[in-house]
């Protein structure tokens, strides 16, 4: 069974799809772990709610972020999994951790990759009145919101919607997405070549998929 380790920060809404997921034996993995940065994390909760082990590893405990960075892969590696998963894990991380976990980290971001890396993603998509909005489930490389693309998950932008409206659209993609991707790496059936995703072997239309919700 794969196992899987998750990166929290907060709310861990994506997790909770995970958990529900599995619970429901639709996802085939095994949730060793869940890590938070911050002790407050609801997430936190979520997992201790479904029995997962759970770690807390302040970045406010370390001078650096080399020293962090550093205790986290070490907590990691103790729980030997296939996968980490980043679900709004809020740090920046090392381009010597990223190397560590090459092409078993994955991130989603809440925009079309390449457009909109960063934060405030719905609101600057509103405002540069963009037709379409979605999130990004890649493989993380050293730079930020960057990497080959798993699958993205796309909405129309409604004309008038407030950002608020529309993140919430987006984390309904993120919930059903960010599992099918994960259950894809368990499946084996993902390969990168040449800095793209292959699904099966190649490029496949699941891996944009558009919604009306
Ligand atoms: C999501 O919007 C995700 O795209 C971003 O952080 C948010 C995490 O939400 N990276 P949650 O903690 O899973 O509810």
């Amino acid at each position: 069974m794969t196992r899987a380790v998750v990166l929290i920060s907060g709310s861990g809404s994506n997790l909770q799809a995970f958990i529900d997921q599995v619970d429901q034996g639709e996802l085939p993995i095994d949730l060793s772990l869940v890590v938070s940065n911050n002790p407050d994390a609801y997430g936190l909760t979520r997992a201790q709610q479904a029995g997962i082990d759970t770690a807390c590893i302040n970045h406010r405990d370390f001078d650096s972020r080399e020293e962090f960075d550093q205790a986290l892969l070490d907590r990691i590696d103790m729980a030997e999994p296939d996968i980490v998963i980043l679900a709004g894990f809020m740090r920046i991380l090392t381009a010597e951790f990223v190397h560590h976990f090459e092409n078993r980290l994955v991130n989603i971001h809440p925009a079309l990759l390449p457009k909109f890396p960063g934060t405030d993603t719905h609101q600057r998509a509103i405002n540069a009145g963009e037709h379409w909005h979605g999130a990004t489930i890649h493989f993380v490389v050293p730079e930020v919101d960057a990497g080959p693309i798993i699958l993205q998950g796309r909405i129309q932008v409604r004309r008038g919607e407030s950002a608020e409206q529309l993140q919430q659209r987006v984390h309904k993609i993120e919930h059903r997405l960010y599992p099918l991707a994960v259950k894809w790496f368990a499946e084996g059936r993902l390969t990168v070549r040449d800095d793209a995703v292959l699904l099966d072997n190649e490029r496949s239309a699941m891996q944009l998929q558009s919604f009306d919700l």
